[in-house]
């Protein structure tokens, strides 16, 4: 299927199933999908906790339960992948050029540029960081790179590396949002892990200035967003808010018994937070808090209830009985845990539409376009990879 057909028919499927990913069962008691489908909610309602933590994760299952309730999920599955791109690395560098990286970064940094192409052209290294990407290709490839970097303190790391290694790669310590003389026509850009605005400046402006190649693997889409997506290839028309956007990056490689445990009780901790202000004030919508100190997590739930109701001016007197909320906060988390599925299916979809507006704006901008993963999930869920090469 071409990149605009995929996108068209997966356009499709995420509008007319937008009454499901959209609402947030953390905020919404019951979405209203629940009153629609009693058979599937209760289905959802019944899990246990293994099975329920599994469907979370689990897309392709999740996406099957789906589909036995839904006729219009039927190709949620297929419409999710994308060709896998997965090379060996080409050559063995050694760990020499690798010093000061954990295990996973240089892992996903040896696949990207296993994936990657070289194009015989300088190369740019847009939101560096250490430019240990940079330093990689500077060396496999034989090739000038210059890092752009906004961070003075990781461009002097990254200097002192590239050095150390012998790579041909200079840095340039600026703002990749107000850049003006970043890109050219003979370049070659690649952007490992670039968040929101910064791979959409990458992809607008540096086409508009001609850049021959582009490999960018995007994170964080909903970083620079304001309140909506503003799609930027004509073909994409669901409209997504920036937590729509955000839901496309929320799932983790799996976490530890004990981080599993502490998000539970975050979460309960919250819910059962929001059910005392709903029983006090009066009010059924949920009204979401600030970040909350992790600190306030570590003494019992009155006390973080108290220092919460401080915080978000809720009078609640020394004497009310609010330990009762616990309970109700644990219950909640349970029937989020299990109504979340149904949303959570939808990540990848999300993920999948997002890239491929990027990759179809270039391909509007007269680029040939290929899009795939470069690595397994495992190594890092942010494992999609657009190539791009001015025709
Ligand atoms: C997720 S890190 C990726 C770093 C590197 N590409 C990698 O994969 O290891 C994103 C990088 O973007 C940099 N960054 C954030 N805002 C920036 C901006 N406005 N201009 C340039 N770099 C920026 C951060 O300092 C950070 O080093």
């Amino acid at each position: 299927m071409s990149l605009a057909a995929h996108q068209s028919a997966l356009d499709s499927l995420l509008q007319s199933t937008h009454a499901l990913w959209h609402p947030q069962p953390f905020r919404e008691i019951r979405p209203v999908w629940c009153d629609d489908y009693p058979a599937l909610t209760a289905q959802l309602l019944a899990l246990d906790d293994p099975s329920a933590e599994h469907l979370n994760h689990d897309g392709q299952a999740a996406h099957a339960l789906l589909a036995q309730h839904f006729p219009a999920c039927a190709d949620l599955q297929s419409l999710s992948q994308l060709p896998a791109h997965l090379k060996p690395p080409p050559l063995k560098l050694g760990t020499r050029w690798a010093w000061e990286i954990p295990g996973r970064k240089q892992s996903q940094i040896e696949a990207f540029a296993a994936a990657a192409q070289p194009a015989g052209l300088p190369v740019l290294d847009w939101c560096a960081g250490k430019g240990h990407l940079g330093r990689l290709l500077a060396l496999q490839w034989q090739l000038e790179v210059s890092s752009l970097e906004i961070d003075p303190k990781l461009c002097a790391d990254g200097e002192y590396l590239a050095l150390k290694a012998r790579a041909i790669q200079k840095f340039s310590c600026k703002n990749a949002l107000t850049v003006s003389d970043a890109f050219s026509r003979d370049q070659h850009a690649v952007a490992l892990h670039a968040c929101g605005d910064l791979h959409r400046r990458l992809i607008t402006d540096g086409s508009a200035a001609g850049v021959a190649r582009f490999d960018i693997a995007p994170c964080c889409y909903y970083r620079g967003i304001g309140e909506n997506y503003q799609p930027l290839s004509a073909a994409t028309t669901t409209a997504l808010t920036r937590d729509d956007a955000r839901l496309a990056v929320t799932e983790t490689v799996t976490a530890s018994p004990r981080l599993t445990r502490q998000r539970d009780k975050e979460m309960a901790w919250k819910l059962g937070f929001a059910a005392l202000r709903r029983e006090m004030t009066g009010e059924a919508a949920y009204r979401s808090f600030k970040p909350v100190p992790a600190a306030w997590f570590r003494d019992d739930f009155s006390n973080f209830a108290m220092l919460l109701a401080q915080r978000e001016n809720l009078p609640v007197s020394q004497g009310k009985v609010i330990g009762s909320f616990e309970a109700q906060g644990w219950q909640r988390q349970r029937e989020v845990m299990r109504l979340s599925i149904v949303r959570h299916a939808f990540r990848r979809p999300l993920e999948v539409l997002l890239v491929q507006d990027l990759g179809l704006y270039l391909a509007e901008k007269g680029y040939d376009v290929a899009i795939g993963s470069f690595c397994e999930r495992q190594l890092t869920p942010r494992n999609l990879l657009i190539s791009a090469q001015r025709a």
